[in-house]
């Protein structure tokens, strides 16, 4: 399973956690040495951090880790005589945006969920009125075992967001369920939690990244698309509450967390994987309500591919390859009478808004997304005209995980109602 840690895999673009005020709850767990990355990578990601433990957490990292990495004092004691008031359980929670415990150990949960008070980051969880997450980390049987799933349900029940536990290998030796998410999923995760659900109930499907058309087993032709804006918009689908389905070309990106990934080489493959997905959703899914083209499909592939290596003979005597059209599989899904909402991409090299609402068009889509300028291929940031009947609207260059936030509020605002 590709997951993040793996080398030589890239993140997608990361959502943002400007302004936001985050108490980052440790307890005593071993996952607790992830803490300290999390710490960190809420506040590249734009937190602020006010990092709270257990007692049995400073057994496993000291409180001085986190306070050299937050730039601020971290609380353990309900006593702590450095809050004037000495109500640390309330001047703490008062300004936070959210508190994210992670990691959650077994005990910790069912404290929680029995309302305990009886150290200071209990208490503050009790205290507060701001959004709970919490992100288990346990030995699998801990996690498996009845009490603390009744627990668990008892939290998400009281509004409390659990994020995991993953599967894999734990520190005890085992192989299980009850494994912390990983910094970077918690951070996106969280971010998640912040986004408005305008496309809650829907089910988008999306194409993202370069097409590979072989010429022989080992040669072919692609492109330099490297699939981060499909992806960083899957991510956000995600995030607004969709069921979110991406067929991807060959990429090193990581999948989003709750994104259903299928990977594809060709143009055709492609073309394949987008009609199977809208004559047969996967059996939990709703029929695709929005199709988002997002891949850099080659127009044209090798006709007279070999099945085996060509090999190089004398200068005068070079490969001869003949191209055939690849199906367009927006246009294609466009004209389909079930059709979905679709979105469409467009890479122009001139007369970007002319060419542009003449490709919107021709595909016959309602909405189309043209990159404004050559240079965004590889890129993390972007620069897009919106095009559609009324004409065109541009958003201003940003990165593009905030373009792709942006880009779900233009498409849930012109979403018709489902079923209709
Ligand atoms: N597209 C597609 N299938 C293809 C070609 C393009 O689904 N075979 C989609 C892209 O994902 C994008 C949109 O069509 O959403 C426009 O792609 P673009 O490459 O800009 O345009 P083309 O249709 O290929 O036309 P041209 O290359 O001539 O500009």
């Amino acid at each position: 399973m590709r997951g993040p840690g793996t080398p030589g895999l890239c993140y997608t673009a990361r959502m943002n956690l400007d302004g936001k005020h985050i108490v980052l709850g440790v307890t005593g767990g071993v996952a607790a040495y992830k803490a300290a990355e999390l710490a960190r990578e809420l506040q590249r990601a734009g937190a602020t951090v006010q990092a709270v433990m257990t007692a049995a957490a400073t057994r496993f990292v000291t409180p001085v880790t986190f306070q050299a990495l937050t730039g601020r004092p971290v609380y353990v004691d309900q006593w702590d005589a450095r809050i004037d008031d000495n109500m640390a359980h309330i001047e703490l929670s008062r300004r936070a945006d959210a508190i994210l415990v992670a990691p959650a150990t077994a005990d910790f949960i069912a404290k929680l969920a029995h309302g305990l008070a009886d150290d200071l980051l209990a208490t503050l969880c009790v205290a507060r009125d701001c959004p709970l997450l919490v992100a288990p980390a346990m030995n699998r049987q801990m996690w498996l075992h009845p009490a603390t799933q009744r627990n668990v349900a008892q939290l998400a029940a009281d509004g409390v967001a659990v994020l995991g536990p993953a599967s894999g290998e734990q520190a005890c030796g085992e192989t299980g369920l009850g494994r912390m998410l990983e910094p970077l999923e918690l951070v996106d995760e969280l971010a998640a939690h912040f986004v408005p659900k305008a496309l809650a109930g829907r089910h988008v499907l999306l194409t993202a990244g370069p097409t590979y058309e072989p010429i022989d087993p080992v040669r072919g032709i692609t492109n330099l698309s490297s699939g981060k804006m499909g992806f960083a918009l899957a991510r956000a689908c995600s995030a607004a509450g969709a069921q979110v389905t991406l067929v991807a070309g060959p990429t090193a990106l990581v999948t989003p967390r709750g994104v259903r990934r299928i990977d594809v080489r060709t143009a055709q493959q492609m073309h394949d994987a987008v009609m199977a997905t809208l004559d047969a959703p996967a059996a939990d899914e709703p029929r695709p309500d929005v199709f988002v083209a997002v891949a850099a499909v080659a127009d044209w592939r090798v006709a007279n591919a070999s099945d085996r290596k060509l090999k190089k003979r004398d200068a005068h005597d070079l490969p001869q390859l003949e191209f055939v059209q690849n199906p367009d599989i927006l246009a294609a899904v466009a004209r389909r009478p079930d059709a979905p909402w679709c979105v469409g991409f467009a890479a122009e090299s001139e007369d970007l808004e002319a060419n542009g609402a003449a490709k919107r068009a021709a595909k016959g889509v309602p909405l189309l997304v043209a990159n404004i300028g050559h240079a965004t291929f590889g890129r993390d940031d972007n620069e897009l005209l919106l095009i559609d009947a009324h004409g065109s609207r541009r958003l201003p260059r940003a990165g593009k995980a905030e373009l792709a936030q942006a880009l779900v509020a233009e498409i849930a605002q012109r979403l018709p109602p489902r079923g209709s």
